[in-house]
Formats: C-alpha cells, structure tokens, sequence
C-alpha cells in the first residue's frame, strides 16, 4: 500500500500561560522538534492521544484500516510532543478518507480528541502544530493570527524534571484571580507588539513580567528559579517557564549575536539545567 506520512513541530508558550485556560490570549512559537506518522500495515498499540484521535475519526468518517508508525522527539521535555501527534495522525487519517480540511478544522477535530483524553486544555500546543511559526491564541481556537517573525533569539533550559500539565492546571486554579488574568492579558498585548517590532529587550522585560506572577500562583520550581536567575544573571533579556510549570522547560531570550547566546546557554548549564538547541518552526 502507498504510504502517508505526516510531521508536525513541538511548542513553547512565550506569554500567557495559564491564563490561556481562562479565555484569555497566549503567544506560542512552533520549535524544530518533530513528530512524523507514517502510514504502517502493522497495528500495535497506540498511545492515548493515537488511540482517542482514531476513535473519534472513526465514529465520525468510519474504519481506518492502516496502523501507524510514529517517529518523535522525547516527550519528557514537556514541549508538545502529545500534540503533535495528534495533529500528524489526525492529518494521516484525513488523507487516508480523501477528506479535506482547513487548518481550523483539523484544529477543532485535535481540540476535541485533547479534550476527550484530559478533560482540559487550551490547545495552544495544537495551534503550533498546525500552523507553525508564532502565533497569538486565544483560547480554543478562538482566535488564531500567526505572525510575521521568522526567528526569535530563544535559549531553552531543560529543569530535569517532568510535569504533569494536568495536575498544575488544577493546582494553579486555586490562586488565578482576575488580577492574574488581567496582567497576563495586557503583557500578551503588549508582547504581539513587541514581536511585530522585533523588539527583543521588550519582549524580555515582559517576559519576566509574566515569570512574576507565575510564581504567585505557585507553578515555579526551585530548579526552574534558578535557570531562570542564572540565565539572567548572564545578560537575557528576559526568562520565564514555558508552559504549565512544575517542572519541564524555561526559556530565555538572549542578546544579539552568538557570544550573547553562548553566555546564556552556559550559565543555564551551570546551573544544572540541560540547554535544548532550538529554532522556530516555520
Ligand atoms: O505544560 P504544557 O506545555 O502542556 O503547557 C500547559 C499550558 C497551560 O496554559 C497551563 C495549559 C493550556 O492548555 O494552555
């Protein structure tokens, strides 16, 4: 049988994390690290997201023969590999059956399969997966604009540590007020700005506008503290955890030139963190 086969890129949240949750805008910017589905005549079993994407495609448009053979980055690092799985298999599946979808669509049919399987969930990480490059999102899919940048000066830390998104959603539910979700909104805005200016220094500063008052609603960690400390400490412009905290990546915007970067990496490194190397996904 002729083969199918699909990629699709991981993700860091630059701004808005959590209060993307709630209704509010996000910036994400799609990385190189890559998912890719091939068509397969051998079935084995499939992971969660494989497995509940199938399931709704297949009450929706009927059986799906094929099996899938699933090639990715490491998941342990929290940057999106569950969706984008979702959206190389749900793309995969769509070819099979003939049937053509706009992004939004194959947004709205992912969003659907993330909230079967975690009953939560903003899909911002789907967005990046589709649409690549940086993007303003709202919530859902509410709103989905991709930006015109071709490349950020980002430097990411690894914490060591694995998060459950999940668990620190609820967690973090406990302490979001109105003020968060104020502040988070205004910096996003404030951030698209910035972004379409190519202003790094600003971006920065909001950047660490946003790891301030993560840390009050108690998703920071020690280890991700100090990445972010260290890496600051060595001339970023801004650092900040990307995604639901707890645990998994931060991320830095260094200064011009690759002896900026270099200082940033190395200073993330001494602190303990495992620098990941990077680049938009356009
Ligand atoms: O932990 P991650 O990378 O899945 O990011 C979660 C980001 C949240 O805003 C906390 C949740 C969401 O779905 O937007």
């Amino acid at each position: 049988m002729r083969k199918i086969s699909f990629t699709a890129p991981g993700k860091l949240l630059l701004l808005g994390d959590h209060a993307v949750v709630y209704g509010k805008p996000s910036l994400v910017a799609a990385i190189n690290k890559f998912v890719t589905v091939t068509t397969s005549d051998n079935r084995v079993k499939e992971s969660t997201f494989v497995a509940a994407a199938r399931k709704l495609f297949e009450q929706k448009y009927g059986p799906i023969k094929s099996g899938f053979k699933i090639v990715g980055f490491d998941s342990r690092y929290g940057l999106g590999s569950s969706a984008a799985v979702t959206v190389a298999v749900a793309k995969t599946m769509f070819k099979l059956k003939g049937i053509r979808s706009t992004n939004k669509q194959l947004f709205d049919f992912c969003y659907r399969v993330v909230l079967n399987v975690q009953g939560l969930g903003s899909g911002f990480d789907l967005a990046a997966a589709i649409w690549r490059g940086v993007i303003y999102f709202v919530t859902g899919g509410k709103k989905i604009e991709r930006l015109p940048v071709k490349q950020l000066p980002l430097v990411v830390g690894y914490s060591g540590v694995k998060a459950d998104t999940a668990t620190m959603v609820k967690k973090a539910a406990k302490l979001i007020d109105s003020n968060f979700l104020k502040v988070s909104q205004t910096i996003v805005n404030q951030g698209k700005a910035a972004i379409l200016k190519k202003d790094w220094k600003k971006l920065g500063e909001l950047m660490n506008i946003n790891q301030a008052v993560l840390r009050k609603i108690g998703v920071s960690t020690g280890k991700l503290e100090r990445l972010i400390k260290a890496a600051l400490a060595a001339g970023a412009y801004g650092a900040k955890l990307s995604g639901a905290g707890g645990g998994d990546c931060m991320i830095a915007l260094h200064p011009d030139g690759i002896q900026g970067k270099l200082l940033v990496e190395r200073a993330i490194k001494q602190a303990g963190g495992e620098v990941l190397k990077v680049k938009l996904a356009l």
